[in-house]
């Protein structure tokens, strides 16, 4: 099955608008691979402004990187889908291992998340990947099944045409050393053959699972014939010149 090429920037919590000014601007100026779809990430606070200087749409789409179970109401700080589509964002990342680790999100509230999301109207990046320790102890999929499992007991298998899986170990993620593009394939494969089961071949093999954790320009093409990786969900090289070399790693 060919799963479009897809590549996500996590700008997380950073920017200003002199750089997402200069990002966008490179990535309207940049030729970029037509096969690739991408989606970026801004703070919440820059969706808007994101959105209305961004000329590659529809092969640019922005994104959101939170939101909550509640549209509206008295919930201080939180971000609402309905909001995040008024101001231009047609995505958004939930489950990302820093909202578990340093906001104690859990499976369960994660999949409530995306569930509303996805009836409000946003497609979404849904997070998964292990800590060193449980790779150590050789448990990666025991932790991925269990992160995916309430996700699973929500979604509707036609919600999961709006879900993109982004697998992050999180040992990777920030620290330069990305898993090698083999350890990545094999994990992405028992994550496709876990989803083969729960939701049949056809579902699984049309759910499109990216690599992030230490993606970046030079590495990117090293994943390029890897059949279960189908793009990344990139960080830090999402601010630079870099992320228009990662965008292009498969043409
Ligand atoms: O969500 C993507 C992010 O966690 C990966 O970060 O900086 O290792 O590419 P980085």
């Amino acid at each position: 099955m060919a799963r479009t090429f897809f590549v996500g920037g996590n700008f997380k919590l950073n920017g200003s608008k002199k750089l997402i000014h200069e990002i966008v601007e490179r990535l309207n100026e940049s030729k970029l691979d037509s096969n690739a779809e991408v989606v970026i990430c801004p703070p919440a606070t820059f969706i808007d402004y994101t959105a209305s200087i961004n000329k590659k749409s529809p092969q640019v789409q922005v994104g959101g990187q939170n939101t909550y179970t509640k549209a509206s109401g008295a919930y201080t700080g939180e971000n609402s889908v309905t909001m995040l589509k008024e101001v231009g964002a047609d995505w958004v990342i939930l489950g990302h291992s820093e909202r578990r680790a340093y906001f104690k999100e859990t499976s369960e509230e994660i999949a409530e998340k995306t569930k509303f999301a996805i009836d409000n109207g946003l497609k979404v990046i849904l997070c998964i990947g292990e800590l060193l320790e449980e790779r150590k102890a050789g448990i990666t999929l025991d932790v991925c099944k269990k992160q995916l499992e309430p996700v699973l007991a929500k979604l509707s298998a036609q919600d999961w045409d709006k879900v993109v899986i982004a697998y992050e170990p999180v040992w990777a993620i920030g620290t330069g050393l990305a898993a090698t593009p083999a350890d990545a394939q094999d994990t992405h494969k028992e994550i496709r053959d876990y989803l083969k089961e729960k939701l049949g071949e056809s579902k699984a093999e049309s759910i499109r699972i990216l690599y992030g954790g230490s993606a970046n320009g030079a590495n990117a093409s090293t994943f390029k014939d890897k059949v279960d990786i189908d793009g990344f969900l990139v960080g830090g090289a999402s601010l630079k010149p870099e992320f228009v070399d990662i965008i292009n790693s498969r043409s």
